[in-house]
């Protein structure tokens, strides 16, 4: 039940997701992601999966700094994925991409198949973390890296205050005017503010057997990215 909410919320909001995740994060996404990408290690000529990959924006940013054999994105919401595919086959990607509709908490890929794997701003949706982390585990190759993007919220001070001004109070008016889906933009801060603090985070995936695990705060704790090994 709650996956199917959230699975048709994100329908609901994926003509405007690009447009608001510019806007409201002041473009901050874009560069999030960039580093994300930049933080991975990898064989060339690897295979990387993005999971919850929406609008396919991880997948666009991987096949331009990286070489890859092939990429794969994997999404429960098929108008988010209808957009990613419009957006990839404008790119010309230089490597075979191929989007799947699925729950990332099974994922159809073989025991150590995949180079790399990432997630940006959709492990907070995955209630059961645990069993997403190991399910990623299992499919990444000895070696290979998960790569995490998460929203934080800043640590104590004014500075999370006035953040929490505006994704409190901001946001969800200016993300409900513009979707026209109120319930998305109220219920997107709530999860953000649920997710645990990095190194609690940090923790779980060491839990969960990855190691080498380290973690960078973005743009004064906004954003995290999160590596791990396998
Ligand atoms: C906030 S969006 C992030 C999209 C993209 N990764 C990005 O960087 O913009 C979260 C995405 O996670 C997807 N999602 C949430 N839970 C999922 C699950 N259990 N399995 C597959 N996709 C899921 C949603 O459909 C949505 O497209």
């Amino acid at each position: 039940m709650e996956l199917d909410y959230i699975k048709s919320m994100f329908d609901a909001i994926a003509p405007r997701y690009d447009f608001l995740n510019r806007l409201l994060s002041l473009r901050q996404d874009v560069s999030w992601r960039r580093q994300m990408i930049r933080a991975i290690e990898m064989p060339a000529n690897g295979i990387l999966l993005d999971v919850a990959c929406g609008t396919g924006d991880v997948i666009l940013e991987a096949l331009k700094q990286k070489a890859l054999s092939a990429a794969y994105g994997l999404d429960f919401a098929p108008e988010m994925l209808m957009i990613a595919r419009k957006k990839i086959a404008g790119a010309k990607p230089p490597a075979p991409v191929c989007l799947l509709a699925a729950n990332g908490l099974r994922l159809p890929f073989a025991a150590d198949s995949i180079d790399a794997l990432t997630i940006a701003f959709g492990i907070r949706i995955i209630i059961d973390r645990k069993a997403a982390l190991a399910g990623f585990r299992e499919v990444l190759k000895p070696g290979g890296m998960l790569a995490v993007l998460e929203l934080n919220t800043p640590p104590p001070g004014f500075l999370r205050r006035l953040y929490l001004l505006y994704f409190e109070k901001i946001l969800p008016g200016i993300g409900g005017l513009f979707s026209n889906n109120m319930d998305a933009y109220q219920y997107l801060p709530a999860s953000v503010l649920n997710f645990p603090p990095p190194k609690v985070f940090a923790r779980m995936m060491q839990d969960a057997g990855f190691t080498s695990v380290a973690w960078k705060s973005l743009t004064f704790g906004i954003a995290t990215v999160y590596i791990g090994c396998k």
